[in-house]
């Protein structure tokens, strides 16, 4: 199979995912457990959808590897891997609001952010019926339409960010947006990291920052900003919580700049 129809499968599997998630939350949200803290929550839905996810590629795709949020890791064979979170959103999810996503990337070599090499994605959004797509050096897709990052405006960039679920890292977050907002329009905090870079991608934010992120909340979304023109990056890679950037190059470099510090405001 080659990356084209890698991602025909990626979104093919994406959709019928996210057909699922909706059904179930259609039907009432069941609280399964929480994770690292008390806000980390995984439900009912998390854990089904992503089976679906795994059954299916394991049937089409045996030799490949696997990283679930739900999960976890399997080694395959081939140096593909699908990296996979079944429902990122799940505190919206949970509360009933729209801003949930299935995400599925097929990576190729070792599946660290850093390391591996982009082949293709697809990010579902059932709430809103859409489905993004990118296949690496063939571009980002929304419901087959191209899309193209968006460059700041004379106003600022509309920036979105997210928070970790350890409540004693929020300090530290929130002195970063302090530092971002001289460039910023606004700031907007949609809860779910695979919508935040799908909307970069499709220049419906200009840039997006978030630290503490895991492989499967980054790797569908952060090959659509790159497929759409865009810079996706990681600052301290091998920190607890690295931070990762990404928007158009220029507001990317200076998103980059202000949050390191070397940068100048406005
Ligand atoms: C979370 C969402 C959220 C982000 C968190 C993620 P989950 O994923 O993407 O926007 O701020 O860092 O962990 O738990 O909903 O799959
Ligand atoms: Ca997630």
């Amino acid at each position: 199979m080659n990356a084209v129809d890698l991602g025909l499968l990626a979104a093919d599997i994406a959709r019928e995912a996210g057909e699922l998630a909706a059904r179930r939350r259609s039907e009432g949200v069941a609280l399964a457990a929480t994770k690292s803290t008390l806000a980390d929550i995984v439900t009912e839905a998390d854990r089904e959808v992503e089976q679906l996810i795994r059954e299916r590629l394991r049937a089409e795709r045996p030799d490949d590897g696997f990283l679930g949020e739900e999960t976890g890791a399997e080694q395959g064979s081939s140096g593909l891997t699908w990296v996979v979170d079944p429902i990122d959103g799940t505190v919206n999810y949970a509360y009933g609001l729209g801003a949930y996503a299935v995400s599925i990337a097929v990576v190729g070599g070792e599946p660290v952010p850093e390391r591996w090499d982009d082949v293709a994605a697809a990010v579902c959004v059932p709430a809103a019926g859409e489905l993004f797509t990118a296949v690496r050096g063939d571009g980002a897709r929304l419901d087959g339409i191209r899309l193209r990052v968006s460059d700041e405006t004379p106003a600022g960039a509309l920036l979105a960010t997210g928070f970790g679920y350890d409540p004693a890292t929020h300090d530290g977050d929130l002195a970063t947006v302090r530092r971002v907002m001289s460039m910023a329009r606004d700031l907007r905090r949609m809860g779910a990291a695979a919508i935040d870079l799908s909307y970069v991608a499709a220049g419906r934010l200009d840039g997006y920052f978030e630290r503490g992120l895991n492989p499967w909340d980054l790797a569908a979304g952060a090959l659509l900003v790159r497929e759409a023109g865009g810079v996706a990056s990681r600052l301290d890679p091998d920190a607890a919580r690295p931070m990762l950037i990404a928007g158009a190059p220029a507001v990317h470099d200076r998103l980059r700049a202000l949050i390191t510090g070397t940068g100048t405001p406005r």
